[in-house]
């Protein structure tokens, strides 16, 4: 899920998918009901995941789907756990690391959060998730959901974000069936990021959703999951058996 969210992002999901497959929705170290941190990094959170798929018996490679700062943790689950990868679904999420006014920023909210807590970034992000389409409601929801993030675990998410590496030298590197979504009114990760990730993964598939914003899967999730049902029954129908 993205940041400062939790699990609930993919809420939508099960009901299309979960007769079908295995479905495993963590809430990130330190996010939602997550126990809480005061560092995380990248590399970790994507150790977290490997070692929850270890605790599940996971074995098998598994779809890592990541939105937004899950996309940053999924290039980096795919980087240090490759041999657990069949296949990445990249949402509303960019390869490039921050600039650095916006590394500069991410300190400075950090340190904000810790003394009034995850209000400020809340109320700083509620404008920007959704498409024009999304209801008063939809925004009310996310922006409660994000305010009651635990303030550690928000600022400790921010410094990680600003101490990510560039995905980019290692798009060429993927070398799975790969699914990238992009919201087409998404405004902080916007069509242009996607692009780069698509032009960069060989062989990866590009879906543009009208009327979604940076939250895909909540504004549009009937769309949503038909993609990502779509691009998972292609690819189970036609993996080698066994
Ligand atoms: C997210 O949705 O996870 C964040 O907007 C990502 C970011 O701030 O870079």
């Amino acid at each position: 899920h993205g940041f400062p969210l939790s699990g609930l992002l993919w809420a939508h999901l099960p009901e299309a998918l979960a007769d079908r497959y295995r479905l495993i929705v963590p809430d990130l170290h330190g996010l939602g009901r997550s126990s809480v941190t005061d560092e995380v990094t990248m590399a970790g959170f994507a150790d977290d995941l490997s070692g929850l798929l270890d605790q599940l018996d996971q074995a098998e490679p598994v779809v890592v789907m990541g939105l937004s700062m899950g996309g940053y943790i999924a290039f980096e689950f795919f980087r240090r756990h490759q041999r657990r990868v069949r296949a990445l679904i990249l949402a509303d999420t960019r390869a490039e690391p921050d600039a650095p006014e916006a590394a500069r920023q991410r300190s400075e909210t950090a340190q904000k959060v810790l003394a009034e807590g995850s209000g400020v970034v809340a109320d700083a992000m509620a404008g920007k998730l959704f498409g024009p389409g999304a209801s008063t409601e939809l925004r009310e929801q996310w922006r409660q959901i994000m305010a009651s993030s635990d303030r550690q675990g928000v600022a400790a998410a921010l410094r990680a974000m600003r101490d990510r590496a560039d995905s980019r030298p290692t798009l060429g590197d993927i070398d799975v069936p790969t699914l990238v979504v992009v919201g087409q009114d998404d405004a902080l990760t916007p069509l242009a990021c996607a692009e780069t990730i698509h032009r960069g993964i060989r062989g990866s598939r590009l879906e543009v959703v009208p009327g979604a914003g940076h939250m895909t899967p909540v504004e549009q999730p009937e769309q949503f999951r038909q993609i990502v049902g779509g691009f998972l029954d292609e690819l189970y129908e036609h993996a080698p058996a066994g």
